[in-house]
């Protein structure tokens, strides 16, 4: 079946990230010349999804604004041949996808967020785009990568990423088998969350890139039902179970994974995304080899 549906919850509070995201969300912080949600947004078109529900909440509004025409800003731009350029990047935020918006109205962890986009999924299976986590891959996007191995095997697939030891703690940690044949794809049985040491199966850790069947969420739903009002259910419990039921498989995939929900990954992505950039990669290289000099 393919899949052409995608959630990118971005209603959490941003809190490693304050006081930037106050009252910016940090899904709209800067990566050199456009917020960090679009990448994903345009991450998603690449991979052949149409229609795209974004969770916000209050405050979140310029999220809303920047995927819509602005029409004083296109008519102003328009009139002028030397910024057709910008003309066109400014138009196209508007026209990469069908993009919807739902509000979580209360800020109760990622798998609240993800329920409501419920409706909006109906039957169909979906790819979620952590919100704050931008993964570059221009020639064959992350998302992409995953769609295919869904389609193929037609299970759950958690995006992973190795995790340095002394860092797991704050991560996931999965429990994979190998496959027969594929070197960056396991079966997924066990995930322990924020794992002491004894926990810790591997130091795969899933970070933002999920594709999960339509009655994933159903799972979400009767986990949430069954769990106390004041305590959070977890996602991580949703995957455990497919993978006891033999369900969920994880790749290691091909692309440069960003947090932007801290302040050494927006740094980080800024850089590197800088350095590729066609229009100031060049001197941005010559600006940091002089810089380090100084160090
Ligand atoms: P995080 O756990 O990184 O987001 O969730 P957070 O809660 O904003 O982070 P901190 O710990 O306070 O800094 C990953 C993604 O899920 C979204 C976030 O916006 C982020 O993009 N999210 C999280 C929601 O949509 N709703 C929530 O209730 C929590």
């Amino acid at each position: 079946m393919k899949i052409k549906k995608a959630i990118i919850p971005a209603a959490g509070l941003g809190t490693r990230v304050l006081p930037a995201s106050k009252s910016v969300p940090k899904e709209m912080l800067n990566i050199v010349d456009k917020p960090a949600i679009q990448y994903l947004v345009e991450e998603a078109a690449a991979s052949g999804i149409e229609d795209i529900l974004v969770i916000t909440n209050r405050g979140k509004g310029l999220i809303e604004d920047h995927f819509d025409h602005s029409f004083e800003l296109e008519a102003n731009l328009a009139g002028n041949p030397s910024k057709a350029k910008l003309y066109e990047s400014v138009k196209e935020c508007a026209d990469l996808a069908n993009i919807y918006f739902i509000r979580q109205k209360e800020t109760k962890g990622l798998a609240h967020a993800i329920l409501a986009g419920r409706s909006f999924i109906g039957d169909d299976p979906f790819v979620v785009l952590y919100g704050d986590d931008v993964i570059i891959n221009n020639e064959n996007p992350v998302t992409k990568q995953m769609i295919e191995l869904y389609e193929k095997y037609e299970k759950g697939i958690v995006g992973v990423e190795a995790v340095p030891e002394e860092l797991i703690h704050l991560y996931c940690s999965l429990g994979l088998t190998d496959i027969p044949g594929e070197d960056k794809l396991w079966k997924c049985w066990q995930i322990n969350e924020k794992p002491k040491p004894e926990e810790v199966l591997s130091l795969y850790a899933i970070l933002g890139r999920v594709v999960l069947p339509a009655n994933a969420m159903d799972m979400i739903a009767e986990g949430i039902a069954k769990t106390p009002a004041d305590k959070e259910f977890y996602l991580t419990d949703v995957f455990t179970d497919m993978g006891k039921a033999g369900n969920l498989l994880a790749y290691a995939y091909d692309g440069r994974h960003y947090d932007m929900g801290n302040k050494m990954g927006i740094m980080k992505a800024n850089c590197e995304v800088a350095l590729d950039h066609p229009e100031i990669g060049e001197d941005f290289k010559a600006y940091l080899k002089e810089l380090v000099k100084t160090f």
